[in-house]
């Protein structure tokens, strides 16, 4: 708790309330110092690969490495604890190994990961999804943020060479075993009244951009019936988002973002942009719930003479976590839970590399995503000498 007190005024959004820390900008460029910092002071070597996560090894570097972390950055407005919590957990969980005069039989690492939210790029798990070359550099390349700023100049003015961004094979080859502590993002572990549990499923899941173009006018000199007003078939979206999803046993469909253009009070919009974010327990599910819905935007844009285009902005499918690791990990804690989640993690991207597990610390409210997200100081100690014990088995 004191570590993560030690960065509770970085990236304050005193507008939206919580925190906004995205890929590479001030707050977590700030972030990304003071876990150097506090590495550092733990005898960690840092280094900083291609794609900018950071390294922090303990020992020298080297393949069958033992890999914990996770991200500093947050979701526009989000809580303390997403990212950070698996990033403080392994920091003292070396300080747990170290105070048990444990030293590592295999390399040891923390990553942390940049841009796992997408909040500033729009594509989740940048870092993990460069590493893996899930996606390519020159996608990566092409993305730009709200304000026109390109990842190349983003990645740039963080000290790296937007040259070295891609596929990285000898990062990825290090990793023995990756394990990320997370704060749980529902309410699986309180109803449970367990302090601890480990992952056993992350949900299909993926990002779509919706634009729909119709014609820019004046409010109050346009007729009702001379509009082609884009907001129509976004609204007509926004419902079938809600109506799809309800009609798909445990899918889940969200429009948390809509931008019109130009976005005056007093103008219909021209177009107007609107993300879809659908999730459900597999890809079959997934890919007939933003059917549905883009059927229904297509025919609401139709009735309002507007126009659509559709982009696939990320995907990914189920994730299953090792089952012999997780069972291994869930009994040499004391029978754990394993528990699945509806929420992506870099863990969820290098799950179809390397053996990988997460660690979930009790959440009392389940809330994410939000600034009321929080976890007991007891379970976080708990999650922290969770993950000290994992390490301590995996290295042997
Ligand atoms: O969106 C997610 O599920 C994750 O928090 N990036
Ligand atoms: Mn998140
Ligand atoms: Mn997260």
């Amino acid at each position: 708790m004191s570590l993560l007190a030690a960065i509770a005024d970085v990236g304050v959004d005193r507008r939206r309330g919580g925190y906004s820390r995205h890929g590479f900008d001030s707050a977590e460029l700030e972030l990304r110092s003071w876990f150097t910092a506090e590495a550092a002071a733990r005898g960690l070597d840092v280094e900083t690969d291609r794609n900018g996560t950071l390294w922090a090894w303990w020992g020298a570097p080297g393949d069958g490495a033992i890999v914990t972390g996770s991200h500093l950055d947050s979701v526009p407005g989000g809580g303390a604890f997403d990212g950070p919590l698996g990033v403080t957990a392994a920091l003292e969980a070396v300080d747990l190994l170290r105070g048990r005069g444990f030293q590592p039989g295999k390399p040891l690492a923390i990553a942390v990961f940049p841009e796992e939210e997408g909040g500033r790029f729009g594509v989740a798990c940048l870092g993990s999804r460069l590493m893996t070359g899930a996606l390519s550099a020159d996608k990566a390349l092409a993305l730009t943020d709200s304000n026109g700023v390109s990842l190349a100049e983003a990645v740039r003015a963080a000290g790296l060479d937007p040259a070295g961004l891609g596929h990285d094979r000898v990062a990825l080859g290090r990793i023995g075993t990756f394990v990320e502590l997370h704060v749980e993002q529902g309410r699986g572990l309180v109803d449970l009244a367990a302090p601890v549990g480990v992952a056993s499923s992350i949900l299909a899941h993926g990002r779509w951009r919706f634009t729909f173009t119709g014609e820019g006018n004046h409010a109050g000199a346009t007729l009702m019936g001379d509009r082609r007003d884009p907001m129509l078939p976004a609204a007509a979206l926004i419902a079938a988002a809600r109506r799809a999803a309800s009609a798909v046993e445990g899918a889940r469909a969200t429009v948390g973002r809509i931008v019109p253009n130009p976005g005056g009070t007093n103008v219909i919009a021209s177009t107007v942009d609107v993300w879809l974010d659908a999730r459900a327990d597999d890809d079959a599910r997934t890919r007939a719930v933003v059917a549905a819905i883009t059927a229904a935007a297509a025919a609401a844009a139709s009735d309002e003479g507007c126009t659509v285009a559709v982009t696939e902005e990320s995907y990914g499918d189920t994730v299953v976590f090792d089952p012999a690791l997780r069972d291994d990990l869930a009994a040499h804690l004391g029978g754990v839970p394993a528990l699945p989640t509806g929420a992506g993690h870099d863990a969820g991207i290098l799950a179809a590399h390397v053996p990988t597990a997460m660690l979930f610390v009790r959440n009392p409210t389940g809330v994410s995503h939000a600034p009321s997200e929080y976890a007991e100081p007891d379970d976080c100690a708990a999650g922290s000498a969770a993950l000290a014990d994992v390490l301590e088995h995996l290295s042997r």
